[in-house]
């Protein structure tokens, strides 16, 4: 019985390779279409949070800037030892914890790939629209 349902579930697996979304239907395996130009959305000041925690938006482009194991780009100037000399801010002290609350000399690995929780802006005709509202308004 289990082994059957096993088998249903991956051979239906296979079967369907249309997936509708709220973007519309997209074969599985086709890779999404990437524009031609970006328009980054480049400012001088912060983009404004929407609620509290929020990893501040980036707000400058990030093409090219590589995150590997060898090195960070980001780091060379928003780390403590850069970011006076590159007048950039400074990662808050949350970026030295360990998920145990130990403060560490470094900056904590779990923090290492910045855009897991940082994006930049482009200016694109979203794919759905949105009606988030800031808890504030
Ligand atoms: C050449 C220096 C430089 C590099 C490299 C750089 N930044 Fe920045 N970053 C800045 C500056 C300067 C600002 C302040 C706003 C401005 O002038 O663009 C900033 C702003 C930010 C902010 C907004 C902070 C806030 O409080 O709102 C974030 C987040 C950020 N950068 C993340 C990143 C990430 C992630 C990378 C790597 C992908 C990166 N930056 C690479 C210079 C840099
Ligand atoms: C796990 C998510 C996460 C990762 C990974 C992460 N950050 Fe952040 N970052 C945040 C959050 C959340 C905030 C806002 C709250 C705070 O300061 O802790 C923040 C704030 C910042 C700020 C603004 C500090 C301020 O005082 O306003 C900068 C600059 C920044 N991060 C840079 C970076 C860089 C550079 C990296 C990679 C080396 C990075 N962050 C990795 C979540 C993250």
């Amino acid at each position: 019985m289990v082994v059957d349902t096993v088998t249903d579930v991956a051979s239906s697996a296979a079967d369907v390779v249309d997936v509708a979304s709220l973007r519309g239907t997209h074969v599985l395996d086709d890779l999404s279409i990437a524009p031609d130009k970006i328009k980054w959305i480049k400012k001088n000041v912060e983009f404004e949070r929407n609620y509290d925690d929020q990893p501040p938006l980036i707000p400058h482009k990030t093409d090219g800037m590589t995150i590997n194991l060898k090195k960070n780009k980001c780091l060379s100037c928003h780390s403590d030892e850069n970011y006076k000399e590159e007048d950039s801010p400074k990662m808050s002290s949350t970026h030295f914890f360990t998920r145990d609350e130990t403060r560490l000399p470094e900056m904590s690995p779990r923090r290492y790939f910045c855009l897991q929780c940082h994006v930049p802006q482009a200016k694109l005709d979203p794919l759905v629209d949105s009606n988030f509202v800031n808890l504030d308004e």
